[in-house]
């Protein structure tokens, strides 16, 4: 996985022979936990000197030195935030999170389509819990924006009150914290989704939220495959609420991109570069219905391109995951050159002058990559 970018800088013995390639040839799990010891051991490369002042923004009130950052699921108990963020993300998303631990679904549960750069996953929410990420949070000073995912339980009586407990435990631990109601591997999860059950939940959280020592913003991430009349009741439900942003977008069940190709029939949501066009379209067409409200798009994100193209669409901050499994570390380095080099074609000073400059296009369906 992202320790395909490593191998010039590993000490140990054990570690020397972790080639990209190597990893890519590893059962996809046993790759991942490899990639996160080895961040655990502080084998990752630090980013070298400061960000360029035109990829700093803000963002719900935040300052980023840059606005990429790590999605959620790729360090789901809050092990490596530190290292991630020395290696030069500007935000790093943790979790998802959820009161008890719990072990997730039977393995094999994490597939790649080498074909398409894609991935499929139905991990579950396979986690050690609100209390064994709590405590390695507290007190920690990251050195990026840190995000804490929170979800439900899979056997929880009441999966609205364990976003609530999850508020309530992370709040003054997180810089942001992300209700995650999109994850399609947790059975009844994403009917959370609809209309009068996201009214309840977003009034409960909120609630929550208001009762914590400082005032965390909290974001919705959404699924992609979502129609438009559905946008239409979720705009209208958080723009009615006191919520601080959306992240578009969690995984697909959809299979179009890959049909065919080997794995593409495994359940699960399907991240990567097959998920870029779904997923940016869908940024796109809420950015047209949420106004200023902050967005951070995720979805396939691949190329230096691809990041810019993600901002385009309306996006104020990206993340990403899956490519680093094909594309190694050197990618985010790529990303924030690309973005920089963006900026500065455009004759502008920020990143975010970059946003929604094609969102008409990209909601159209006119734009893609
Ligand atoms: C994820 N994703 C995810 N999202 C989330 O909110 N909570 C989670 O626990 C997970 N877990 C997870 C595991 C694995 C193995 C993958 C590949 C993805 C979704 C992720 O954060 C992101 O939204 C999508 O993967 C789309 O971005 P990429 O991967 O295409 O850049």
């Amino acid at each position: 996985m992202i320790l395909s970018g490593l191998s010039p800088f590993l000490k140990l013995p054990l570690l020397q022979n972790l080639s990209r390639e190597a990893l890519l040839k590893m059962d996809p799990e046993i790759a991942h936990g490899a990639t996160i010891s080895a961040l655990r051991l502080g084998l990752a490369p630090e980013q070298d000197g400061a960000d360029p002042p035109e990829l700093k923004t803000s963002l719900c009130g935040l300052d980023l030195a840059n606005p990429v950052g790590m999605a959620a699921g790729f360090d789901k108990n809050a092990e490596v935030p530190k290292p991630l963020a020395r290696m030069g993300f500007g935000m790093v998303e943790v979790g998802t999170v959820t009161p008890r631990p719990q072990t997730g679904n039977p393995k094999p549960r994490l597939f790649r389509i080498a074909a398409a750069e894609g991935v499929i996953n139905r991990m579950g929410f396979n986690n050690e819990g609100h209390e064994a990420a709590f405590q390695r949070l507290k007190g920690a000073h990251v050195g990026a924006v840190l995000g804490v995912n929170i979800g439900a339980n899979k056997d929880s009586e009441d999966f609205v009150a364990d976003y609530v407990k999850g508020v309530i435990r992370f709040a003054e631990v997180a810089d942001y914290l992300t209700i995650n109601v999109s994850s399609p591997n947790t059975p009844g999860l994403r009917n959370l989704q609809a209309d009068e059950a996201l009214t309840r939940l977003l009034a409960a959280v909120l609630k929550a939220r208001s009762k914590a020592k400082v005032r965390v913003p909290v974001l919705l991430k959404i699924a992609p495959d979502l129609d438009e009349r559905q946008l239409d009741d979720i705009a209208r439900v958080v723009l009615a609420s006191d919520l601080d942003g959306l992240i578009i977008s969690n995984t697909t069940l959809s299979r179009d991109p890959v049909l065919g190709m080997q794995n593409a029939n495994e359940t699960g949501g399907l991240s990567g570069k097959p998920l870029f066009n779904l997923s940016t379209q869908r940024l796109a067409l809420m950015r047209q219905r949420v106004g200023k409200l902050p967005i951070i798009g995720v979805g396939g994100i691949h190329s230096p391109e691809s990041a810019v193209a993600k901002f385009q669409a309306g996006a104020d901050a990206i993340q990403l995951y899956s490519a680093l499994v094909f594309g190694g570390l050197d990618l985010l380095e790529r990303i924030k050159r690309g973005l920089t080099a963006a900026v500065r074609a455009e004759g502008a000073t920020s990143v975010s002058q970059l946003t929604g400059k094609k969102t008409d296009d990209w909601a159209a369906g006119r734009a893609s990559l």
